[in-house]
């Protein structure tokens, strides 16, 4: 018998209200601040911001490593998938110390692993989608905090190892577990992750204890569900989404919904054109009310990216509507502008427009007292292809980002 949409509706509200829960309504994860590209005396930090370019870099290549393996197939059709190649140019210059910065920490939040519960200061990445932390015998893994699989009493070694190659040459690796991961009352049980034995200095040096990624399983180096999918799959999360807000001051990231204190408004929904990273087709960028012109982009919404990377042609088209922009460093993609003007760049996916706001345009003074400021834009291929731009943080600070993984979809919201 076919019942009314609505009896079965009805239905299914009253089993759900019956069942017992020990789900919560959406949790909220209050994370501490992010690491700027900006020196305490205002400049541009150019030797952070090259770094930073190649740990992204080196990211994108092991995901999509990860994808090929996973699907068979490359990433955004891609006919290549070699290492960036800027990257090799920038590799020496990787061993240039890093400028002191008070304030070196990222999107971090706080994670249990294991029965009783060991803590670890975490990155949410919603640009890959494994979970690792140090392990208790890792010898080079700084004052981290680790994983003692001996101490949990839930822990269970899995068989294989997790590897991710840099293009240094080093790579963060160790053996896989399963065990209860909570997050802000949100836990799940057999949970697969890497407690490594073996860290890259970049790692090291790290304020993080590890990486929690936000994607999908296609690009999981451990070709498992990652952990918001397995709260999904155990019904630990009262909706199939999470959201940030990563202002400078209460940002969060809330598992299971919306925290709809935090924005006002519609949330402008985008479908994913690829399930893998966050990625939503049909984007455009204006500066000044001018269109960069051609085709609309593809663009990988990403909390663990600081700045945005896009297409260098596109960008150079960007910077010429905005006056007296000059490129300041063609090698790494970026570009200046006059300090004392305040262009209004824009991105728009066919609804509203989501500027950026001056403040998180402006990355700083090339130098003291130049007057030129760099701009948060880079015109770098970061090993996403030609027409996919990468929106981290200098984007999403300005809005209320829902991931929908129901939907397949990535809304903005404005923030309050
Ligand atoms: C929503 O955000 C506010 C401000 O950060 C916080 O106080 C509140 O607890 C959050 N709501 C929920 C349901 O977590
Ligand atoms: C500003 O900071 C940078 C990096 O810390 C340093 O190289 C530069 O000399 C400083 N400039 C001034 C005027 O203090
Ligand atoms: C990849 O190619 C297929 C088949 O030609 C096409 O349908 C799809 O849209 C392409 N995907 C991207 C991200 O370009
Ligand atoms: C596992 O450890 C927890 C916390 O210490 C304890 O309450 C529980 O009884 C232990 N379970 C087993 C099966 O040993
Ligand atoms: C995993 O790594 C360990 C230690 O390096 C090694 O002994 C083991 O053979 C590796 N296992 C697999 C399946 O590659
Ligand atoms: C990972 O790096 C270590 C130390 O740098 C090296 O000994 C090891 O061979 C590397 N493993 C892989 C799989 O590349
Ligand atoms: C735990 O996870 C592993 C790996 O994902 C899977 O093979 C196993 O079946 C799971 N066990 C349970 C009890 O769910």
């Amino acid at each position: 018998m076919l019942l009314p949409a609505t009896t079965v509706t009805l239905a299914l509200a009253l089993l759900s209200a019956a069942a017992p829960s020990h789900k919560p309504a959406g949790v909220n994860i209050p994370l501490h601040k992010r690491k700027t590209l900006t020196t305490a005396n205002g400049t541009f930090d150019r030797a952070t911001a090259i770094k930073d370019a190649a740990r992204i870099a080196n990211k994108y290549f092991q995901t999509q490593v990860n994808f090929l393996k996973n699907t068979g197939h490359k990433i955004n059709n891609r006919t290549d998938l070699s290492f960036p190649t800027f990257l090799h140019a920038l590799l020496p210059r990787q061993a240039e110390p890093l400028t002191d910065i008070e304030d070196d920490t990222e999107w971090a939040g706080t994670i249990a692993i294991g029965t009783p519960p060991q803590n670890f200061l975490i990155n949410f990445d919603t640009g890959s989608s494994d979970l690792w932390v140090p392990q208790s015998s890792c010898t080079n893994c700084g004052s981290h905090n680790r994983y003692d699989p001996a101490a949990s009493n839930t822990s269970a070694p899995q068989v294989g190892n997790f590897s991710i190659q840099y293009g240094d040459g080093s790579n963060v690796s160790g053996p896989i577990f399963t065990d209860d991961v909570t997050i802000a009352g949100v836990q799940v049980t057999n949970q697969s992750f890497s407690a490594v034995t073996t860290e890259s200095t970049e790692f090291v040096d790290d304020p993080t204890d590890g990486i929690l990624g936000l994607a999908f399983s296609d690009i999981s180096n451990l070709g498992q569900p990652p952990f918001f999918q397995s709260a999904m799959s155990q019904d630990r999360v009262s909706a199939s989404e999470f959201s940030f807000k990563l202002a400078a001051t209460g940002a969060e990231l809330f598992l299971g919904g919306r925290n709809t204190t935090l924005f006002t408004g519609p949330v402008e929904f985008h479908d994913l054109s690829q399930v893998a990273f966050w990625q939503i087709g049909g984007g455009s960028v204006a500066a000044n009310g001018v269109g960069v012109s051609g085709t609309t982009f593809d663009a990988v919404i990403d909390t663990g990216t600081t700045i945005i990377y896009g297409d260098t042609e596109q960008v150079a088209t960007l910077y010429g509507a905005i006056p007296g922009a000059q490129e300041f460093d063609p090698e790494n993609g970026f570009y200046s502008f006059p300090c004392d003007s305040t262009p209004t760049v824009a991105f728009n996916w066919g609804g509203e427009d989501w500027p950026i706001s001056a403040e998180n345009f402006n990355l700083g003074e090339t130098k003291s007292g130049s007057g030129q400021c760099v701009g948060a834009i880079s015109g770098q291929d970061v090993g996403l292809g030609p027409n996919v731009w990468l929106l981290g943080d200098s984007f999403l600070k300005n809005v209320y980002a829902v991931f929908s993984v129901e939907q397949k979809a990535v809304g903005f919201a404005q923030l309050v």
